[in-house]
């Protein structure tokens, strides 16, 4: 296909949960421009409700006006966090430090997800737990006074080092953390520290010290680059022209996947990249690129974990074979990535073999044909959804609905980058 157009992509997902969850802190009334209107997002939305914030509608276009009362209330009913993994194990912090019993539950997915990563250390500040034996969902977790934390993350995870933040936030307690390999997303720190918290980074060590409180805020919230990686994904492999995305939130922590693709023959360059809110911000415009195999470190995977599925899937067009080390973390994502990645490139007739926590995709030139099992998942829906834009492709999708969790709109936006 030709790609063209100036396009944005949706709020940023993760900057959404926590200005939505830092305005319901904050006593007074917050306005965010921007925000993400997808199913995860309101999932955040609906349960600050429940606790006593009042949010506007998410919609479209529309500034979100966030009233916060600075502490939660007890709600009603359990606390239904829908698909999303970012808004249960955030809220866990918050609620650590809040003395009184909630219980959060979710769909099936979000109900098979870990949560003993978070419940672990929230016990060792004072929080009580009421777990199902499987270590998911549902749970019931009663607050505490809380006490300080200096403790050893098992993964390189922004939403156990996040959750344990938010605690020391809300408890006003000192908390250490130390990720083992590589460093996850840091738009926590970024935004603790905007608004004039210290967070400090010693000896491998990410300190804070609260003091002080979240006050009312005004924030715009940029386009999420994991959703700009699908259109960047389709336009590397049209067959001419050139696509921009533009107002792209561009954080170090979350543009591994542009390395990966530059080593892997990728033309995609960031350009106009300017501040907002303590955020680079830019555009990225990307066009046709014959591609390479290439090596993903260890190391790297923090920074790309949600753009795996679409990295392994152009992998699919590369020459030679990509590999993604230690990427064990996939297995408890929204699905099993790691089998549903590897199953279903099988499935286009490509090649994916996993080998420990390894996974191996190598490279053909035969357009894939076939049918996509997704779990509900929607970036392995997007991921091989963009491998349908192939001509002679043939990619039939179980779910492509799903996208809706993150990416509101992806199907239009297939519809409007083609010329
Ligand atoms: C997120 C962190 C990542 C990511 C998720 C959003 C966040 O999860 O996969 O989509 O907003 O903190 P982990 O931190 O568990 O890897």
């Amino acid at each position: 296909m030709r790609v063209g157009g100036d396009i944005q992509v949706p709020g940023d997902k993760s900057l959404t949960h926590r200005a939505l969850m830092l305005g319901a802190m904050a006593r007074g009334t917050s306005f965010i421009r921007g925000a993400l209107t997808s199913l995860d997002a309101r999932s955040t939305a609906r349960v600050l409700r429940q606790l006593g914030a009042e949010v506007s509608p998410l919609a479209p276009g529309r500034v979100t006006r966030v009233e916060g009362r600075g502490r939660f209330r007890r709600p009603d009913a359990s606390l239904n966090c829908g698909n999303s993994g970012t808004t249960t194990r955030l809220l866990l912090g918050l609620l650590a430090a809040h003395p009184m019993r909630v219980t959060l539950t979710g769909d099936a997915s979000l109900r098979r997800r870990p949560m003993r990563r978070v419940t672990v250390p929230l016990s060792e500040m004072g929080a009580r737990f009421s777990e199902s034996s499987n270590d998911g969902l549902p749970l019931t977790v009663t607050g505490a006074k809380l006490r300080p934390l200096r403790h050893r993350l098992p993964v390189s995870s922004a939403q156990i080092k996040s959750c344990l933040l938010l605690a020391g936030l809300a408890g006003r307690v000192g908390v250490e953390l130390r990720e083992p390999t590589g460093r996850s997303r840091d738009h926590t720190e970024r935004l603790l520290r905007a608004f004039g918290f210290v967070i400090e980074e010693r000896d491998g060590w990410l300190t804070f010290e609260p003091t002080g409180e979240v006050t009312p805020f005004e924030m715009e919230i940029p386009g999420d680059p994991s959703s700009a990686a699908f259109p960047v994904g389709a336009a590397l492999l049209a067959e001419s022209g050139e696509l921009r995305v533009s107002r792209v939130c561009l954080n170090p922590t979350r543009t591994g996947f542009l390395q990966v693709l530059e080593r892997m023959g990728g033309r995609v360059a960031a350009e106009d990249i300017g501040p907002q809110f303590d955020e680079p911000v830019g555009a990225l415009v990307a066009g046709p690129s014959p591609l390479v195999g290439t090596e993903v470190s260890a190391e790297e995977i923090p920074g790309l974990i949600d753009e795996i599925p679409l990295l392994a899937a152009l992998a699919t067009r590369a020459r030679g074979t990509t590999v993604f080390r230690d990427v064990a973390e996939l297995r408890v994502k929204e699905s099993d990535r790691l089998d549903l990645i590897a199953s279903n490139i099988r499935a286009l007739g490509g090649n994916a073999e996993i080998s420990g926590d390894d996974i191996f995709v190598s490279g053909g030139d035969q357009p894939p044909r076939g049918m996509v099992r997704t779990a509900g998942d929607h970036r392995i829906a997007m991921a091989f959804a963009i491998l349908g834009t192939i001509p002679g492709a043939r990619v039939r999708i179980d779910d492509l609905d799903c996208a809706a969790v993150s990416f509101p709109g992806f199907r239009e936006m297939l519809r409007e980058i083609k010329r």
